[in-house]
Formats: C-alpha cells, structure tokens, sequence
C-alpha cells in the first residue's frame, strides 16, 4: 500500500516509524515531513504544506496513494476529510463540521452538557462588561479560555480578580490571540491528576489507544507557560480498571454516540484531555480532533498490533471487528527543545551526537529539524523527542536522560524531571 502522512513534527515520524513496520506498507510520503522523516527508508518527503488540500489531493491522485493519516489539528478543520472523501480518497480523521470539537470551546462544552457528560463548569462572554461582572461572583482560582485556536496558549489559569480582569481585557479586545479570543469560556478550576486519552473511532465503534499522559509546562515540577508537551508517558499508571471502565463509559461511548445521534459522526482519532478530581471522577477539559504530541510517540512505542491495518478498520467502519494490543513495559518520552520555546527562539543550531546512540529499545523522533549537506541543524521550538520502554521504571528514566546527555546543540533545553513518579 502506498500512505500518506500529513504533518511534519514528533507525531507525524512516530506516525510514519509505525506504518514502516506494517507488512501492507510498501511506500510511505510525508508532507512536508522533517529531516527524521527523510532519514527513514521508504520513506519520502513532499514540499507539500498540511495546510494546502486541493495540492495534497492532486498529489494522493497521482500517486494512487491508498490510505491518507493526518497529524495536526488545522488540515481537519479546514476539511481535508471532506475533500479527500469527495475526491474518492481513503482518509482517517474527522470532518470539518466533527472537528469542531476542537475548534471551539464552546461547541465543545455546549456538546458535553447536552450529553451529560462531566466538564468543569463555565460561562461564554463576548462581552468585556458582563465577563468582569461575572468575575465578582465567583470563587478563584480560573480558567479563562480563547474560544478558537490559539497554538496551545489560549487557556490561562488565574488566581486573582485583578489579573482575570487584565486577560478578559486583552483577549475581548483581539489584543492577545486575535480573532481566536474575541470569545472567551470562564471556568472553574479543577483539582487533580491529568491524563490523555485517545481513541480510534469510526463513526460508531471505537478502540481505545494506550492510556498516556504528558508533561504541558516548560519548566521542572510543571511550572512556567504552557507548551505543546514536554515528555510523555504511557501507561497512566493510576488508572485503574474501575476508572478506565468509567471513562469508557461516561466520557467516550456519550461523546461518540452523541455525535452520531447529532448527525454529526465522529471518525478518527479522539483525544479527551481529562482531569480526574479526588473522588477518582473523570471531568473532560478539552477535545483535540487528534493525536497528542507527544503522547503518540510514547504510545506508538508501545503498539503492537499492524497500525495500516487499524486505520484502514476505522475508514470502513469495522473497528468493533479488531483487536489491539500493548508492549506491557513502560514507554517514556523526553522533549529536546531550543532555549525560548515555546516563545521567542533561535533556529539553525547544528546537533551533534545523533550518530552514535545506542537505539536499542528506543527511537529518536524528529520534530523541528531540517538537513543540510548531511548535516543536521535545529528547526523549531520542539527539536528531536527520546523515545523509550522499559519494564523498569527507574531504569526506563535512566536510559533516557543517558541518551538525552550524548545529544548537545548551542541552545538545547529539556525538562530533567520526566518519569513515573
Ligand atoms: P487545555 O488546552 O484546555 O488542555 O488547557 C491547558 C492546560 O490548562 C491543561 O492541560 C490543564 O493543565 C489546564 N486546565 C485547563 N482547564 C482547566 C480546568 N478547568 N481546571 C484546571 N486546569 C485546567
Ligand atoms: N500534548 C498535548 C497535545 O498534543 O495537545
């Protein structure tokens, strides 16, 4: 089969690393892909961007490309799904109109109360007056949300009057992240564990991914802003079977058969962002339409079962008619970003080390990285992921942040605390 992979960061090499070991697999393109990706055999890179469909289709036809995986959220929103489906193409992932449920908050939150399902509770405004009005009422800390995409940073934690006032301001003005913020969700602060769950869905059936969990913050012991993901690991090892049961059951069946029943079908991947309070009850904080990055890399790392074969199950319809099954030891992953990330940073550092690591249960997933004369140079916030299993997990740490030591560049920054602990 020949596939397609949409994107080009952590994801989309754990994605493209994954197919490769797919005995369907004969061919694999990436668009536009990273200098990890270009490294791979079988593998072969588009200058296509994610975001540009009618060129990505005129491409999947003239290759006859068989199955089309897409990493990140914009290509969904835009209506990749839609337009490949229209053009007789073999896509997974969701539609515009389903993928809604990442692009705004507020049809996601007005979705979950419809269904009754558990999410923390919350406000809409527009309206800077009413929003600081509302602020006198009610107990801090705060979350306060940009209704559309804001690249990870549209969600912000508050703890007083005084500075919820200041963000109300700058997001209803457009001052802070534009259109995006021009409507916002007040909500209230949740206490508790976090955990990524994703599934595969196909309309009706779904098959749960590996349960994962990643490290949002920039900074040691989760402090500083808020980034795409700093590490991962999987499994969330405080689920337990009663909880996993009850996600499953409140969070996932409600949310997919509401979207069917709504005539809206969920396919693709789903990943409710939770947070499990101290009575051990799951509340859904976000959707994402997709993948986590970098969940997937922890999780790819530990999938056992043919991922082609899956994803073609999940376009036909017949998930319910498969099995999937996990790598039991513990799988870690460890971001190496660039000093400034996830604000201002500075690219084109050359990396060093690459070479001679030891890759024995463990890959070396490219995100920002672009090649030149052989030779590897930085190329974005989130540079290169460390993927590793271990059934230790002391010993799973330990390997990572040894390989973590062999890499260096001028401007090289990681967290030093991911583990399971
Ligand atoms: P989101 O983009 O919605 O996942 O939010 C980013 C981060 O903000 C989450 O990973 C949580 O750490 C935090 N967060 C979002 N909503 C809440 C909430 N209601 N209570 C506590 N923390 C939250
Ligand atoms: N790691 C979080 C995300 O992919 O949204």
């Amino acid at each position: 089969m020949k596939i397609l992979i949409i994107g080009g960061g952590g994801r989309e090499h754990a994605l493209v690393w994954k197919v490769l070991q797919s005995p369907l697999t004969d061919v694999v393109f990436v668009a536009p892909g990273n200098a990890g990706t270009a490294l791979e055999t079988r593998v072969y890179n588009v200058a296509i961007k994610s975001t540009d469909i009618p060129a990505l289709i005129k491409f999947a036809q003239k290759e006859k490309i068989d199955l089309t995986i897409v990493g990140p959220e914009l290509p969904l929103i835009m209506g990749i799904v839609d337009e490949f489906r229209k053009s007789g193409l073999n896509i997974f992932g969701p539609t515009k109109s389903a993928s809604q449920i990442e692009n705004s908050k507020v049809f996601a939150k007005k979705f979950l109360l419809r269904h009754n399902i558990a999410t923390p509770k919350y406000e809409y405004f527009t309206e800077i007056n009413l929003a600081i009005s509302y602020l006198n009422t009610i107990k801090f800390p705060i979350v306060i949300k940009a209704n559309g995409l804001a690249a990870g940073k549209g969600v912000m934690i508050l703890h007083n009057k005084q500075e919820a006032e200041k963000i109300v301001k700058n997001m209803l003005t457009g001052n802070l992240f534009g259109n995006s913020g021009k409507s916002i969700i007040i909500e209230e602060f949740l206490y508790g564990e976090e955990v990524s769950f994703i599934v595969m869905v196909d309309g009706k059936n779904i098959l749960p991914m590996a349960t994962s969990q990643d490290y949002k913050r920039i900074g040691n012991n989760n402090t500083g802003l808020n980034t795409g993901g700093m590490g991962s690991r999987s499994p969330a090892v405080f689920i337990n079977n009663n909880l996993y049961h009850n996600i499953i059951e409140q969070i996932i069946y409600p949310t997919v058969f509401g979207m069917a029943m709504e005539q809206n079908p969920y396919t693709g991947f789903l990943y409710a962002g939770l947070i499990i309070n101290e009575l051990g009850k799951p509340y859904v904080i976000e959707f994402n339409c997709r993948l986590g990055d970098p969940e997937t890399q922890s999780i790819m790392m530990r999938l056992q079962s043919d991922f082609v074969d899956l994803c073609m199950a999940g376009c036909n319809g017949i998930l319910d008619k498969k099995d999937i099954n996990w790598d039991s030891r513990y799988a870690l992953s460890l971001v190496l970003a660039t000093k400034g990330y996830p604000n201002h940073f500075i690219n084109n550092d050359e990396i060093h080390g690459l070479s001679k690591i030891n890759c024995n249960n463990s890959k070396i997933f490219h995100s920002g990285t672009s090649l030149c004369r052989n030779k590897l140079f930085t190329n974005g916030g989130r540079v290169l992921c460390i993927t590793t299993l271990d059934e230790d997990t002391k010993k799973v740490k330990e390997r990572l942040y040894k390989i973590a030591e062999s890499i260096y560049w001028k401007n090289i920054y990681y967290r030093t605390d991911i583990g399971f602990d």
